[in-house]
């Protein structure tokens, strides 16, 4: 009796739905149980679906029926109580059903998803910054397969294009000219059977190694499921569409940590090298034909920082004094004292072997900011150069519900020049930003030199409107610090500051607006400072970030001020200092 009266209430809840939903809306749902329903389309063709979303709610599994791109079922957070934002999800022509299992016919999302051009809800943030790539929607994290081709910097990453969470890892696609203008492409890679994809690197086939074509580009990334191996995927549209290759994955494993390949051309040797993150070391593989691999050696286990795994690597070769070296780069997820972080070794790599100069006790950090992690070079950049981006975010509190993002979640750092110079004896690598970032900013002020005794004002702009880029020498410093303050009219603001007897640069962002999302935020950036009487500065500030470039160090910070910093100051304490060849330039 029990039974008959809840088929009863379903039937009637069923048609009570199909009938109110079918005419107008463009799509009927038809419940199969009290948390699993069927969306049939009206007019199957290419329309987006707009999800609405509820960053708090449990994933519910969407299964797209017919659909090229998501042959596997997506996560997504859809709305319980509350709305917060839409998701749009494009449909392709061949898809006539929708099947959403693992969310009650009480949720609030049965009201609210919507077919149509336009999300039913417009969510606008002024989060977004201009210099540091955001998506246009949902959530990113490294960056992925960049390589540079026929004139465009791509940077694929790490995405969920169905929500502002971590989930549905999947690359995201943008593509630039000059690093500053970023036009966002769909979608390149999806999961699929064999897993989530997670990060890996991109590269040009010159000579036709794989077969899939002179000048192909090949993806190579980690499919994430039980285990960790390596897949490849291949375009002839320069990025625009892949191919899967029917061989994945072409390094397979039974191993829960083995992933993100970079993959690179080792000339000496005619091969290709995958170095790829194994726990807490890389190991080294090579290939004749990118579909092929043979382990060649492992490299870590009694160097660097351990203590969570090791993630990101990427292996290259720099100019140093009259010889070369080459540099590994280790991302190391959450480091007791910096979070997320990339550490790197310097030595020599024959095509086999990473023979490291880098003491084994000692650590050498890339950027001393919170915000720089898995930082990866660009394939093939031209004239030689090694230009390299970062993720801007810590894994400390990216994917936090307090985050202060909501429908876009997550930022990429500058795009920099990599270069080695000799310090303390050793080979350290630098950091400056891109020198395609030059032609795009507008000196707005000057100042040959300037004395500075406790507070100076060099900056006042009615609001903040674009990003600021400020380029300074300290001189003849007498004081035990000197720095200098961005703030906003609401009293927020950032205290950036050479400790001189201490040998310290310090970014404090304790009372930079809001830092309350999470514990760590507030934790100060501190770098070494070079000996010299003379220390060199190079500022940028985007709206919500912060990087800065020493002689010989770099920070990268997000900050959160309800309003973007008009105002600097330089200040000193206990002393004096001569600010040589200020210069203030403007993003135009
Ligand atoms: C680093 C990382 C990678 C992995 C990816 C997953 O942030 O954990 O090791 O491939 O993110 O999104």
């Amino acid at each position: 009796m029990k039974r008959v009266f809840i088929v009863i209430v379903y039937l009637w809840m069923a048609t009570a739905i199909v009938l109110a939903s079918s005419c107008s809306r463009g799509f009927n749902v038809e419940f199969l149980n009290n948390r699993t329903a069927t969306l049939h389309l009206d007019s199957p063709c290419e329309q987006t679906l707009w999800l609405p979303i509820e960053d708090g709610a449990p994933n519910a599994l969407l299964t797209v029926e017919g659909s090229s791109l998501m042959s596997v079922p997506m996560r997504v957070r859809l709305a319980v109580d509350t709305v917060e934002y839409y998701m749009p999800l494009r449909l392709e022509a061949t898809t006539k059903r929708l099947l959403i299992e693992n969310c009650s016919f009480e949720n609030k999302v049965w009201d609210c998803l919507h077919l149509g051009k336009k999300a039913p809800l417009n969510v606008t943030s002024d989060l977004r910054q201009q210099l540091h790539f955001t998506p246009s929607i949902g959530w990113i994290n490294d960056p992925n397969g960049m390589v540079y081709h026929d004139g465009e910097w791509h940077l694929f990453f790490q995405y969920n294009p169905l929500g502002g969470r971590w989930s549905n890892m999947s690359w995201g696609h943008a593509v630039s000219r000059d690093l500053v203008h970023w036009e966002e492409l769909p979608v390149a890679l999806y999961p699929d059977s064999l897993g989530q994809i997670y990060s890996g690197s991109a590269v040009i086939d010159r000579h036709n190694t794989a077969g899939f074509g002179k000048e192909t580009m090949v993806a190579l990334y980690t499919s994430k499921k039980r285990y960790q191996s390596q897949s490849l995927a291949y375009s002839h549209d320069k990025g625009r569409t892949f191919t899967k290759y029917e061989g994945n994955p072409v390094l397979p494993s039974t191993r829960a940590d083995f992933r993100d390949p970079k993959v690179f051309w080792h000339e000496p040797t005619s091969r290709w090298i995958m170095p790829l993150a194994c726990g807490n070391a890389m190991e080294f593989y090579s290939s004749e034909n990118l579909r092929e691999w043979h382990f060649e050696s492992r490299f870590g286990d009694q160097y660097g920082r351990h203590g969570s795994d090791w993630e990101c690597p990427d292996l290259f070769e720099l100019p140093y004094g009259d010889t070369t070296k080459w540099v590994l780069l280790c991302s190391i997820t959450k480091d007791s004292e910096h979070g997320s972080s990339v550490q790197y070794f310097v030595g020599d790599f024959d095509g086999h072997t990473f023979v490291c100069d880098t003491p084994e006790n000692h650590t050498d950090w890339l950027n001393y900011g919170r915000d720089n992690y898995a930082l990866v070079t660009w394939s093939n950049a031209p004239a030689g150069r090694r230009v390299a981006i970062g993720w801007q975010n810590n894994w400390q509190y990216a994917n936090k519900t307090l985050f202060p993002t909501e429908n876009f979640r997550g930022y990429m750092t500058l795009a920099y020049d990599l270069s080695l110079i000799e310090w303390e004896g050793r080979a350290k690598l630098i950091l400056r930003p891109a020198i395609e970032y030059d032609a795009h900013f507008k000196t707005i002020q000057t100042e040959p030199e300037m004395v500075v005794e406790d507070i100076r004002n060099v900056y006042h702009a009615t609001q903040y409107d674009s990003p600021l880029r400020l380029d300074c020498r300290l001189e003849e410093i007498d004081a035990q610090i000197v720095g200098l303050r961005l703030f906003n009219d609401r009293g927020e603001s950032v205290e950036i500051s050479f400790n001189i007897a201490e040998r310290k640069f310090t970014v404090d962002r304790s009372g930079s607006g809001n830092v309350n999302f999470h514990p760590k935020f507030i934790n100060p950036s501190i770098a070494p400072m070079s000996q010299n009487g003379t220390q060199q500065l190079t500022l940028v500030l985007d709206r919500c970030s912060i990087e800065c470039f020493t002689d010989i160090a770099s920070t990268s910070d997000l900050v959160f001020p309800s309003e973007g910093y008009n105002r600097i100051v330089f200040y000193t304490v206990g002393g004096s200092a001569k600010i040589k060849d200020l210069k203030i330039r403007k993003l135009q």
